[in-house]
């Protein structure tokens, strides 16, 4: 069950992911020999193409969007495995010419029946696509293994969560549903665990002792970018608070996990999110800012008098011993001055004696993790300004920068991902549980916004959103850092 051989196919060939996410991450694992030498692809799509034609389209995609540049060897292996067929994932027909297909293909790749199944499709038909798999006897199968791969959005809400698992699970395992959460093979967040549980100068001071308050942002420039039908329904709390910030918080406030196996990591993980304050209407009024930034409203598919919001703020607390106290500072959006997603860490004063009394304006020390577009570490200090006469203390940074000193060519996130989910490592996946409560905080916030028509637009483009989201922190006596 250890073989990695695997036939992927992918539901959705002909989409958005699939071309910019999906064939370019293959196209880099071949490129560096990581794919496995016994392995080819089917794309399902309902438009009609020649594989011909599909496979020129994905070139061109692979052009657009890898990493690495095209080497024309690299390309043909892949491309020859790469097939297309059409059907309509909601009827009968096409299934059982697939699954005669996928025999065929076992025979020529020797792949032995171990199968991804790619749902890279509206989230409507995830339910059908998995039962159809199971009815036409492509799942469960004993001498090799079936895994399927959900893209988000898992749900809308937790009730529609938990009907959607009920689905999947009732076809696949646990064990075989990989369930993404993109940031999750981002390189900097495999490494929050790393910096933390690593080194001697930060887990020691990692706690509500020494740490003031933590601030997560992920800031974007762009808007919607024609998503507008799904966008509308989704909204910055759903698209991105429910998963990746959460993800983002859970890493960083996490417990050292008692070993690094998959379960034990994710153990840990829930347990921060079980322990997430839950929001009364009340909390929600004062904690949470929504912003909806002006020329929403006329992008496509987008309602005149929508009120989905593009800009989320948040003070949250994780109640646990380690955090009792410490507001976690959440803030997303789109239409923002800058790409960037970091969290940065604001550590306390030191007793108001010697230079914390004589200096009033001293800053605090930060660690600040940067995810991305840079990726690397900065702590922000005090020291003396050089020169003879009275003492001045300014801030000063260590800086790592890793994409300038060790790679400027990071792994894209799905290449790890899909790499992982053919030997079978579900670490950076999202466990049920770990979607259950996360949907828990999430609808509380959903449910108090529902009844209240915001006041929206509310914020210009490519500024740091509405006013409020400054209010947030600056009534705690804070602010946000953009470094
Ligand atoms: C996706 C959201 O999950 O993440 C998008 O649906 C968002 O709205 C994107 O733009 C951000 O991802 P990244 O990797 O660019 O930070």
């Amino acid at each position: 069950k250890n073989n990695i051989s695997n036939i992927m196919v992918i539901f959705g060939g002909t989409g958005d992911l699939t071309h910019r996410k999906l064939m370019p991450a293959l196209y880099n694992l071949k490129y560096q020999k990581i794919l496995p030498e016994n392995f080819a692809v089917v794309s399902i799509g309902r438009r009609d193409k020649t594989e011909e034609q599909y496979r020129k389209e994905v070139l061109e995609s692979v052009k657009n969007y890898s990493r690495f540049d095209i080497d024309e060897k690299v390309w043909q292996d892949l491309s020859e495995r790469i097939y297309y067929k059409r059907f309509d994932f909601v009827y009968d027909n096409g299934y059982m010419e697939l699954s005669s297909f996928l025999k065929e293909l076992d025979e020529k790749y020797n792949t032995k029946g171990n199968r991804v199944y790619y749902l890279a499709v509206a989230p409507e038909y995830f339910g059908i696509i998995v039962e159809k798999l199971y009815r036409h006897g492509m799942v469960n199968n004993e001498t090799s293994w079936q895994r399927v791969v959900i893209e988000k959005p898992f749900g809308e809400d937790l009730e529609s969560a938990r009907k959607l698992n009920k689905i999947i699970t009732d076809v696949f395992t646990e064990r075989n549903t990989y369930r993404i959460d993109h940031y999750l093979g981002k390189e900097m967040l495999q490494n929050i665990m790393i910096i933390r549980f690593a080194n001697v100068f930060f887990e020691p001071v990692w706690n509500r002792r020494y740490i003031d308050n933590v601030q997560i942002s992920s800031n974007e420039i762009v808007g919607i970018e024609n998503r507008g039908g799904y966008y509308e329904k989704a909204g910055a709390l759903r698209d991105m608070v429910q998963n990746h910030m959460l993800q983002l918080l859970t890493l960083t406030a996490m417990e050292p996990p008692v070993n690094l196996d998959t379960e034990s990591i994710r153990d840990e993980k829930v347990k921060v999110l079980k322990s997430l304050e839950i929001f009364t209407p009340e909390a929600v009024e004062k904690n949470v800012v929504r912003g909806q930034y002006a020329g929403y409203r006329q992008e496509d598919k987008v309602s005149p008098t929508s009120s989905t919001e593009t800009f989320v703020a948040l003070k949250v607390h994780v109640e646990n011993f380690r955090w009792a106290g410490v507001p976690f500072y959440i803030r997303t959006g789109k239409r923002m001055p800058e790409k960037s997603t970091q969290i940065v860490i604001q550590f306390k004063p030191l007793p108001g004696i010697l230079y914390f009394k004589e200096y009033k304006n001293l800053l605090p020390n930060l660690l600040v993790i940067k995810i991305q577009p840079e990726e690397g570490v900065k702590l922000q200090f005090n020291a003396k300004v050089p020169g003879a006469g009275d003492i001045t203390i300014q801030p000063v940074n260590m800086d790592f920068c890793q994409n300038c000193q060790i790679s400027n060519n990071s792994p894209e996130a799905y290449e790890r991902l899909l790499y992982d989910v053919m030997r079978g490592d579900s670490t950076l996946f999202t466990r049920w549980d770990e979607v259950e409560y996360s949907w828990k905080f999430v609808d509380a916030i959903a449910e108090a916004w529902k009844d209240k028509t915001p006041d929206f637009p509310n914020y210009q483009p490519g500024t740091w959103g509405p006013k409020e989201a400054n209010e947030l922190l600056l009534r705690d006596n804070r602010m946000w850092w953009n470094v």
